[in-house]
């Protein structure tokens, strides 16, 4: 069972969310760099790519109807950079029509429509010329949320910028684990820059352009010392600097944070701090995503010398320990230190499963859900402004590196014949918010 609504203020928005490359297909849009990244072997765990994912591209009618009858007054997107500019600089009306024609589809079930302008999939011949390493992205990007925000930023009730820029930037250039694959401290260090300049450039242009309510989505990571070693906590700390404090940091207007510019700022392009003023671009809101923390041990190996060690908590199917407590000590964080009365929403929040026999038993998930939703009161009624919980996902989707594998879904997807199953978690919610 999950909390009643009425322990959550009025007028609180519940949602699902999604994000275009994970759940559409890829039939009509260019090329992206999660495409070539995911032709290439041993990228994919299951070595699988997105070209079908769940067919939401035909199939959004009913996956609307899903997000409408779970009870949700919200639905979380993305729009396609590929799709909307397959080259990445000329932009495709067809590409737009979809888009124009999903936001109906949202208005006329009387659900709020949350965009996020990027959530992955930048386009191949932005990659070619360096991506996110190039300064110029700031600006394609900007483009993109101009051309995006001129076709239907009349029906959005919200939009964030950026999903996740510590992934753009870190998990994809210096872990190596997302497109496009790099491991490359130098390249790194430059997409942290720069993402957060394209963050502030198409605010700016935004706004300029009469866009209103306007955020982006950071995600948050507890990093914890797995032993009580000096090495453990610093190697913990420098995790947190860079995970949980440098895109905040900037973004308020804080400055990066010491302990991760110790190792990114020699590599930064020259003249950033010209650049920091423009990053903290005013926010109406800020998106929050949660799922986990992780252990840290240190390691003899080069900055930031720190490794992961399994922790002791229960894990979902990723293998991520389930520490609910995390996401009340986020968000009342986050307003202590950096984001005083701004609005924050948690954009983000879920768990993959592995289905059963039964495919719509999902009764751990249900449990999930439930003590993040407490997670989320607690924080509240420590003064927290939280508006809103979107759970990850509607559907079972495409996850990365991970491919078909992880089940975050409300709905259950059988990737064959693209059927679309409730799990109790939907009728949980419906539930609840019914
Ligand atoms: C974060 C990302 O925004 C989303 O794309 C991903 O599927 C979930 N977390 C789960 O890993």
């Amino acid at each position: 069972m999950l909390p009643p609504r009425s322990d959550f203020p009025p007028g609180f928005t519940f949602g699902a969310a999604t994000s275009a490359y994970q759940i559409e297909g890829t039939a009509g849009a260019g090329l992206s760099h999660w495409d070539t990244f995911a032709a290439t072997p041993g990228n994919i765990m299951d070595d699988s790519d997105s070209s079908r994912a769940c067919d939401h591209l035909t199939r959004w009618p009913q996956d609307l109807d899903l997000v409408r009858d779970a009870g949700f007054g919200a639905y979380r997107f993305s729009t396609s950079w590929a799709r909307v500019m397959p080259d990445g600089v000329t932009v495709n009306p067809e590409g737009l029509d979809f888009y124009d024609r999903l936001v109906d589809g949202m208005l006329e079930r009387g659900l709020q429509p949350f965009l996020t302008y990027h959530h992955w999939d930048l386009p191949a011949a932005l990659s070619a010329q360096g991506g996110w390493q190039n300064r110029d992205v700031a600006q394609r990007f900007a483009d993109l949320c101009l051309a995006v925000n001129a076709r239907i930023g009349d029906r959005l009730a919200s939009a964030a910028s950026l999903n996740e820029p510590w992934c753009i930037a870190w998990l994809s250039h210096f872990i190596g684990a997302h497109a496009p694959g790099l491991r490359d401290i130098r390249a790194a260090s430059r997409a942290m820059h720069h993402v957060l300049l394209a963050h502030g450039t198409a605010m700016q242009a935004l706004r300029a352009d009469g866009a209103t309510n306007l955020g982006i989505v950071l995600n948050f990571e507890t990093s914890h010392p797995a032993d009580d070693t000096p090495e453990a906590a610093r190697a913990a700390a420098t995790q947190d600097a860079i995970y949980n404090q440098w895109f905040i940091r900037a973004l308020m207007g804080q400055g990066y944070p010491d302990a991760a510019l110790e190792g990114i700022g020699p590599h930064l392009p020259d003249g950033w701090q010209e650049d920091m003023a423009l990053i903290a671009q005013p926010l109406d809101w800020l998106g929050v995503n949660y799922y986990t923390r992780r252990l840290y041990t240190g390691s003899d190996g080069l900055w930031p010398s720190a490794s992961e060690a399994p922790g002791p908590l229960p894990k979902t199917q990723m293998d991520w320990e389930i520490r609910p407590e995390g996401l009340t000590e986020f968000l009342t964080r986050l307003k202590r230190d950096h984001t005083g009365d701004l609005p924050l929403y948690v954009t983000e929040n879920g768990m993959a499963l592995e289905a059963g026999a039964d495919i719509t038993d999902d009764a751990r998930r249900v449990q999930f859900i439930a003590d993040h939703l407490r997670a989320t009161t607690a924080a509240i009624d420590q003064g927290v402004d939280v508006r809103g919980f979107f759970y990850w996902s509607l559907l079972d989707n495409y996850e990365w590196g991970w491919g078909y594998g992880p089940r975050f879904g409300l709905v259950h997807v059988d990737y064959d014949t693209m059927t679309r199953t409730p799990k109790a978690s939907w009728h949980a919610f419906r539930a609840m918010l019914s």
